[in-house]
């Protein structure tokens, strides 16, 4: 008997697996797996959440027209360039639903974000994985991987999981070097966290060319992830075509009111940036002091890399965290096994992981 089969390719995609979140036995566990806010989202935000739970019977309004508008007042942008997204994963699927297919390639970092060959692979493109110089991207092994079917190239400025980022020299450099035809979408999920003179989120490439695309979300700094909200900011062709192939009402309207809340509370933002640099650093200096080396993040993680032997490796360190009811990221999908990613959370907790990592380490 036949039964329907998917497109070919389908099933050769390993789907995304997520941070964990539970752990059996452990009541609150602290979960430092998905890159999550350490505060929590904006008071405000959360009382335009409710706000609006009695207006949930109504559709939500399509075109986002106020959030636009208060994102593009926040940064100084075209509310007209801007399309949202339910997450900058939806921006991510339908950048390649429109500009990719069966037989072009999507080009990205070896380490970059998973969602971009992922999401390469349900349109049928080819992902193509550019080497990394210290877990960074490598502008010019990008450029030299180039071809006439590639379609876009995806960064992570900074990068998940590795925590490293470009400069805006570097990014530039990378996008002079590409066709004109070749879309740069410069996803810049952690920008808010960032604290390097060199560093630019993207908005100004855009700007001044026709095949760039800046993505940002509400899901890190502003802690909206649960609500799945992100924007794209485009040229006009892109936005375009961008909102032909969204659907409608992508963005549900409680969603829309947080968002509004949220990039108007500048105050929570700047809260959430200095506790990421203090504890960040904090953290960072405590792992080091153990022995394990980290790559240099910008972000609001750590990728620590752990020793080889069988008692202190990543996966011994995994278990042993789990058993202390702490939740950390294991780094196998992206090939980097020896490694774990730890997300900064409240000052308490970052405690907790370095003392209980510091058992870890110094356990006979
Ligand atoms: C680099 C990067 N891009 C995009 C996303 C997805 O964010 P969103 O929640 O907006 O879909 C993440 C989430 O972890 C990320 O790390």
């Amino acid at each position: 008997m036949t039964t329907p089969q998917p497109r070919p390719g389908i099933l050769d995609i390993s789907p995304y697996i997520g941070g964990e979140a539970k752990i059996e036995g452990v009541e609150r566990p602290i979960r430092l797996a998905s890159n999550e806010s350490a505060l929590g989202p904006s008071p405000k935000a959360m009382a335009a959440y409710r706000a609006l739970a009695g207006e949930i019977y109504r559709y939500p309004d399509g075109g986002a027209e106020e959030l636009r508008e208060a994102i593009g007042r926040r940064h100084g942008l075209d509310p007209a360039r801007i399309v949202c997204g339910a997450g900058s994963d939806e921006l991510i699927t339908l950048l390649l639903r429109s500009y990719a297919g069966p037989g072009d390639e999507v080009l990205y970092s070896r380490h970059g974000f998973l969602m971009y060959p992922i999401n390469a692979q349900t349109v049928g493109a080819t992902p193509v994985a550019a080497p990394e110089r210290a877990l960074t991207a490598d502008v010019d092994a990008l450029l030299e991987r180039v071809t006439e079917r590639t379609r876009i190239v995806f960064i992570a400025n900074p990068n998940n999981p590795t925590g490293t980022y470009l400069g805006a020299a570097e990014m530039a450099r990378l996008h002079a070097g590409l066709p004109s035809s070749v879309v740069l979408a410069i996803d810049a999920a952690y920008a808010e966290f960032v604290n390097r003179n060199d560093y630019e989120p993207g908005a100004a490439l855009v700007d001044r060319a026709e095949n760039v695309v800046l993505l940002r979300t509400f899901s890190k700094i502003y802690a909206l992830a649960g609500l799945r909200l992100g924007w794209a900011y485009c040229p006009p062709a892109i936005a375009d075509v961008l909102n032909r192939m969204r659907s409608p009402f992508n963005i549900n309207a409680p969603a829309l009111a947080a968002g509004v809340a949220a990039v108007e509370d500048v105050a929570a933002v700047e809260r959430a940036h200095a506790h990421n640099q203090h504890w960040l650093a904090w953290f960072s200096g405590r792992l080091a002091a153990l022995g394990l080396s980290l790559t240099p993040s910008v972000a609001n993680f750590v990728l620590a890399r752990f020793p080889d032997d069988l008692a202190r490796n990543a996966d011994a360190a995994f278990s042993f965290l789990q058993r202390h009811g702490i939740l950390t990221r294991k780094m196998g999908a992206y090939g980097l096994p020896q490694y774990l990613r730890i997300s900064i959370g409240t000052g308490a907790e970052m405690e907790r992981v370095a003392a209980t990592l510091d058992d870890f380490m110094t356990a006979r």
